[in-house]
């Protein structure tokens, strides 16, 4: 477990438990509703562009929003969050119906991705929305921790808060 990892995980299970909208469950608090949905659509319109039917890896992927986007351009996408109560609730959306079939979740310390890497070949896009911060790491390490998952030409994208949105080779 990664430092402070058990303490957000109680964090988000709460979180899961209460919040009524998807912009209560992942939103920021200085945030808008129409920020969040801004924010969204960068995203998934980031991830589409990179994904060419390939293999994206969310990492603190939550309830698993960007599985939808990433199947319509043809990718698969695998999600990895610590939190089981957001895989319950990947499990039980209704709109992911259709897609599920080219996605996998995996429950995960996103803070110890060697313990788990072993169990997929390289990805073409790692995902990570929201989460670095999460995991008291820089943008730097996560980068680094996570180069051995990436296929050659791949790309990183990585957003914090609701208005940044980094591609990194
Ligand atoms: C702000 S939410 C973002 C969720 C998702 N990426 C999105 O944008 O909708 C942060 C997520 O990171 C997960 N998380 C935080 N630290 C983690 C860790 N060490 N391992 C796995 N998941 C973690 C939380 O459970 C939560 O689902």
């Amino acid at each position: 477990m990664g430092l402070g990892s058990s303490m957000n995980n109680a964090y988000w299970k709460h979180r899961a438990a209460n919040a009524k909208s998807d912009f209560e469950k992942v939103g920021w608090l200085e945030g808008t509703g129409e920020q969040f949905r801004d924010h969204h659509i960068a995203v998934s319109s980031v991830v589409q562009a990179f994904c060419k039917n390939g293999v994206v890896l969310d990492v603190g992927c939550g309830f698993g929003r960007f599985c939808v986007p990433v199947v319509l351009a043809g990718g698969h996408w695998i999600g990895v969050d610590q939190c089981e109560a957001w895989e319950a609730e990947w499990h039980a959306r209704p709109e992911y119906d259709g897609v599920r079939g080219s996605c996998e979740f995996l429950i995960a310390d996103c803070s110890d991705p060697s313990a788990w890497f072993h169990r997929f070949s390289k990805v073409d896009v790692i995902l990570a929305s929201g989460v670095v911060g999460n995991m008291g790491w820089t943008v730097d390490r996560f980068m680094q921790e996570y180069r051995p998952a990436l296929s050659d030409g791949g790309v990183f994208v990585v957003s914090s808060g609701f208005n940044l949105i980094e591609v990194r080779l």
